[in-house]
């Protein structure tokens, strides 16, 4: 997959895996590594799906409405991608951090729904439910911070809540955040993952 991929100050250090919204590219969310953790080692990778020019994650139907084999393929293939890359790269696969915007966000949770080690934890802003009537693997001890906005008009509030009462159901520990705002990421968000971050173990 089309990425960049920048040592931080260790190799042993977390690994932030930053995954953009549809249309974006993996230029977008670097901003935000000198927010959460500057001395991060960064994976930051471009969807393979391209929509009308607009690269994403995966498919879907319809805005909202997700190609739900073609999500379970992506999935795993970036879930392959990032076994690839760390040995590739040399980074700790057991330390990877999503963070996710969006489409970046849907395809971060999506990881979390289908492979119990995928990320050690992920801060998903504006993220949807990836899936509905699975079984997700035991997730005890994974941190998931979720941002999202009161008056979201692609991810009504009721998702973000369901988001939080799956992924709380499968043993994470999840923090839900929101903002008196739509479908963007804000300075606020961004401020507060930084706070949850901090408190990881
Ligand atoms: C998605 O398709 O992942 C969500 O609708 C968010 C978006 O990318 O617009």
């Amino acid at each position: 997959m089309k990425h960049i991929f920048k040592e931080g100050e260790s190799l042993d250090s977390p690994t932030l895996l930053l995954l953009h919204g549809t249309g974006g590219t993996e230029e977008d969310l670097l901003p935000l590594v000198d927010y959460i953790d500057p001395t991060a080692n960064v994976l930051s990778v471009r969807g393979n799906v391209s929509e009308n020019g607009m690269p994403r994650y995966f498919k879907r139907l319809a805005e909202g409405v997700f190609d739900e084999e073609d999500l379970i393929f992506r999935t795993k293939e970036l879930y392959e991608f990032l076994d690839q890359a760390a040995k590739d790269y040399g980074f700790d696969r057991q330390n990877v951090i999503a963070v996710g915007y969006s489409n970046g966000a849907n395809i971060a949770g999506s990881l979390l729904f289908h492979y119990q080690d995928s990320l050690r934890a992920a801060s998903l802003h504006h993220p949807m439910v990836p899936r509905r009537g699975i079984d997700l693997p035991d997730l005890s001890g994974k941190g998931v911070f979720i941002a999202a906005g009161t008056n979201d008009p692609i991810c009504p509030a009721q998702e973000s809540e369901d988001l939080k009462a799956i992924l709380s159901g499968a043993g994470a520990d999840v923090k839900l955040h929101w903002e008196s705002q739509g479908h963007q990421l804000n300075l606020g968000e961004i401020k507060a993952a930084q706070d949850w971050y901090q408190q990881l173990d």
